[in-house]
């Protein structure tokens, strides 16, 4: 964050301006932040694309594969923690909460019409993700049909209930830590 507020509430309100905005901008860094899954006890951590952060629902939502493996940990443990990192402002947020699988629902069905073409082939292999192919070239949906993706889509959207905000300042890092209580976020600074 390039001026932090001296006030939570404050601060508050930027995170998730900031979060909003890395949604619909290529190239910000908090627009692939890592999800952290659990997988049987063993943690699982990987890039994804941040689609849509909203402050009003304190949502956070990707687009996957519903075969794919996050898919699956997240149905058996549905816990997950999003990890962002500025670079260039060195802010890092952790974002916790409890994950929705929307797949064959309208939200899927409306949201796969938005989806660009262009991306639909992400998820039309005709093998689900991980699966061990001979050659690359397996993974291709055979015939070569974009629409095929619409049954495997689904949105990962995680209600965020915990935030973790530090940024490394110069001459002093700063740390704050939000929670919701069901009603309101509750902010306190904390040792960095
Ligand atoms: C820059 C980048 C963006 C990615 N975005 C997504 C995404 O939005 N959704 C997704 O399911 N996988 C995405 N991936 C792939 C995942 O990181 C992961 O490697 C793959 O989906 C396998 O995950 P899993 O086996 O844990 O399900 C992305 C990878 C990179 C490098």
């Amino acid at each position: 964050m390039d001026t932090c507020p001296a006030e939570l509430p404050a601060l508050l309100e930027q995170l998730w301006q900031r979060l909003e905005a890395a949604a619909s901008t290529a190239n910000d860094p908090f627009r692939t932040p890592a999800l952290a899954t659990a997988d049987n006890g063993q943690s699982a951590t990987r890039i994804i694309v941040l689609r849509e952060a909203s402050a009003a629902s304190h949502t956070l939502t990707a687009y996957s594969d519903a075969r794919a493996p996050k898919v699956q940990q997240l149905r058996r443990d549905p816990r997950a923690q999003w990890l962002f990192f500025d670079p260039r402002t060195r802010v890092q947020i952790r974002a916790s909460g409890t994950t929705a699988i929307h797949h064959g629902d309208d939200l899927a069905r409306k949201t796969w019409e938005k989806v660009a073409p262009a991306n639909r082939a992400n998820y039309a292999a005709s093998l689900p993700p991980g699966s061990e192919i001979a050659k690359p070239i397996f993974a291709l949906p055979m015939p070569p049909d974009h629409d095929a993706g619409r049954n495997h889509f689904a949105l990962i959207r995680a209600t965020i209930d915990n935030l973790d905000w530090l940024e490394l300042g110069e001459p002093h890092h700063r740390r704050a830590g939000f929670k919701w209580n069901g009603q309101a976020w509750s902010g306190h600074w904390l040792v960095p």
